[in-house]
């Protein structure tokens, strides 16, 4: 039986991967080299130390920085997304992913936000799609990040869910990673061959439904 859904936001309700690629690459370009999008794929799911971390590296740059100079490259690199993100409009949302939100509730079935962003709560009022979630948790909300469970196990937690009854939306490898070790089902969104752990896969939510899920994994 399936009790409850849990959703990643970047790359699987909305399709802000492609904000955090774009801030991360400028500000690769000012430190002086090219972020390609191929290495920006392993920043997916990521949080936001942990994605520096993989730009620099990237850039030969591992070591340069002192922490200091690090949580302002961080910022510098957020206020480049705010500015991306807080431009967002309903229009945003990924193709069907709202519809498929929808009727997942219509079902009785519990819907929850389990996102490495702390920038969660502001792409959810911009996009109009707080109301279709049950509970939040978001980067604010949790110490260690995916592959690490927590941020899935407190989502389960906040609606009394127990993991065997919860599938995950994620199009992140460190999220298929977070929803196994938190016990739970998953679904590969958007077609990277790095998702292949998921329990079956998605391109994207147009005309999929909570009863084609239930046939495919239930
Ligand atoms: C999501 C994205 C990552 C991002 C992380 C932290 O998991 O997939 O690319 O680094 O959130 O986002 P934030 O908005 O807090 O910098
Ligand atoms: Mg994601």
């Amino acid at each position: 039986m399936i009790a409850c859904c849990l959703f990643d936001l970047d790359g699987v309700i909305v399709d802000t991967a492609r904000y955090h690629y774009l801030a991360w690459a400028s500000l690769a370009r000012e430190l002086g080299f090219e972020f390609t999008p191929e290495a920006g794929e392993a920043t997916k799911g990521v949080s936001r130390m942990a994605s520096l971390d993989i730009v620099l590296h990237a850039g030969g740059l591992d070591d340069r920085f002192s922490p200091a100079e690090k949580e302002r490259l961080a910022a510098e690199k957020n206020a480049r997304y705010l500015a991306y993100v807080s431009a967002m409009t309903p229009a945003e949302v990924l193709p069907g992913a709202a519809a498929f939100l929808r009727d997942v509730r219509a079902h009785g079935v519990l819907t929850v936000l389990g996102s490495a962003s702390k920038n969660a709560g502001t792409i959810l009022d911009r996009c109009g799609l707080r109301p279709l979630f049950d509970a939040v948790v978001d980067g604010t909300g949790v110490t260690h990040p995916k592959p690490d469970p927590e941020v899935f196990a407190k989502g389960a937690g906040a609606v009394g869910a127990r993991p065997e009854n919860c599938v995950v939306f994620e199009d992140a490898a460190a999220g298929i990673e977070a929803a196994a070790r938190a016990g739970m089902r998953s679904v590969g969104v958007g077609g990277s061959p790095l998702l292949a752990g998921a329990s079956m896969q998605l391109k994207g939510f147009e005309g999929f439904t909570f009863e084609m899920l239930c046939r495919e994994i239930d």
